[in-house]
């Protein structure tokens, strides 16, 4: 049996005989040669049949291959400066394994065509290096909570509650019951949990029905939350900090080649990986905005998009904003003992206008405030009382946020859609395929 070895791994050999399988990624060819660019999940190199080594029929073989197509080849690498990345390997053998006619997916295609198509769009050298720094992400996800004693927990998706306000819930066909709604979060049924394992945290898909079209919205992504017990506001913030510092310098590690090819500037992010995290409260973000920016906003006010990314523009590392008005976010913050008007709470911006990746707080444990605050949400506080009994039994100060893992990848490759964050992105519009 044929030993195997990945496009990278017979590059870092550098010379001797090699077997490669993989994808045309170019070709072009004479009537004595053929140039295959192969390709596969690690890297690219060039191949070149000559005609001289084989029968006609065989030749002819290689002779009509085109992008996209698969197969095996066998020969002797070596060095040429010549080659895209540097290696030639002059076949002597090979077994074209899936012939491939006229691949759809070509330069310059516009958005939606390649959106259509995007379970072919996926093979794009783009959508590859987005896609490994997205496992980076994941894994170094789970492995800053694990590093830190976290327990990983699962919620329910289908859930009988909301959290983050009605108008982005999206209702389940659940039998006959009426009352059933995919995941906004995970946190309602993550704070019981904390009173058996302490420490939490999750990676798994919320959904919104967020009708508006933007850049930042998709209706189902990946959110990585956390919840503790015993928590200040303050350590809500710094694991915050801690978690996008410990990813972007995984990624920094691990996927060089990948920013590479998506042209992203690697100072920005060490930057951002290296510099303390900007604190500020909202009565601030008011004074500074009004102070550099000329931009008034009433206090009371939620911070629109454009604000933020006028504050995210004066600084080149990540915002935490704390302390916003009570009336503009969710009923289960607590409320802010020394500034009653606001809530222990937060928005973590990103730089380079990249928006909110982080909503977190300390949670409210008066379980009078909770119920009054879901009665002007016009909730109904029966339908919590399973989340109101973890305030009666022992409760203890607690609380986390949600990180949208999408959010971050955009930021860290740069992207100027979130829809390219994510394998098969859906938003208002898109659900297929
Ligand atoms: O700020 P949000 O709504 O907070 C919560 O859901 C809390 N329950 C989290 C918690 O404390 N456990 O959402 C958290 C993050 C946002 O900061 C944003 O990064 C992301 O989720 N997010 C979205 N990402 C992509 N598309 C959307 N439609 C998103 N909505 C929120
Ligand atoms: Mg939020």
């Amino acid at each position: 049996m044929t030993k195997f070895t990945s496009v990278q791994e017979a590059i870092d050999k550098g010379s001797g005989k090699v077997s490669l399988r993989g994808w045309v990624f170019r070709e072009r060819g004479s009537n004595k040669l053929k140039f295959i660019v192969l390709r596969d999940s690690s890297n690219i190199i060039q191949c070149v049949i000559k005609k001289e080594k084989f029968p006609e029929e065989k030749f002819a073989e290689a002779d009509k291959l085109q992008i996209e197509a698969s197969l095996e080849v066998s020969g002797t690498i070596k060095e040429d400066k010549r080659a895209p990345t540097g290696y030639e390997v002059e076949v002597d053998d090979f077994k074209v394994v899936g012939t491939c006619d006229s691949f759809p997916i070509k330069a310059d295609q516009n958005r939606e065509f390649l959106d259509d198509n995007r379970h072919l769009s996926l093979r794009t050298r783009r959508m590859t290096a987005i896609l490994k720094i997205r496992s980076t992400v994941f894994g170094a996800i789970h492995e800053y909570f694990r590093g830190q004693g976290f327990y990983e927990y699962q919620s329910p998706i289908f859930q009988s509650v909301q959290c983050e306000g009605g108008s982005t819930l999206f209702r389940a066909e659940y039998f006959d019951k009426k009352d059933v709604f995919l995941a906004q979060t995970w946190q309602l049924y993550a704070e019981p949990a904390i009173f058996s394992l302490e420490k939490i945290y999750t990676i798994a898909p919320s959904f919104r029905a967020e009708k508006s079209k933007t850049s930042r919205h998709l209706t189902e992504y990946w959110h990585a939350e956390m919840e503790f017990a015993w928590s200040t506001f303050k350590a809500i913030q710094d694991h915050g900090e801690g978690l996008i510092r410990h990813v972007i310098k995984k990624v920094l590690e691990n996927n060089s080649a990948d920013l590479a090819v998506l042209e992203r500037d690697l100072a920005k992010l060490k930057t951002a990986a290296s510099k303390p995290f900007i604190r500020m409260s909202y009565t601030e973000a008011l004074e500074v905005l009004k102070e550099k920016a000329k931009m008034k906003i009433e206090w009371g006010k939620d911070l629109r998009t454009i604000e933020e990314d006028e504050l995210s523009k004066m600084h080149d590392t990540f915002i935490i904003c704390s302390n916003y008005p009570k009336d503009v976010k969710a009923f289960y913050m607590m409320e802010d003992s020394e500034d009653p008007s606001t809530v222990q709470g937060c928005d973590f911006i990103a730089p380079e206008g990249y928006g909110e990746i982080i909503g977190g707080s300390q949670r409210e444990h008066d379980i009078e405030k909770l119920k009054k605050r879901l009665v002007e949400m016009g909730e109904k506080p029966e339908a919590y009382e399973f989340y109101l009994d973890t305030r009666k039994y022992g409760s203890v100060p607690h609380g986390g946020f949600g990180m949208g893992v999408e959010r971050l990848i955009s930021y860290i490759c740069g992207l100027d859609n979130i829809k390219d964050a994510i394998p098969f992105p859906r938003t208002p519009l898109r659900y297929k395929p």
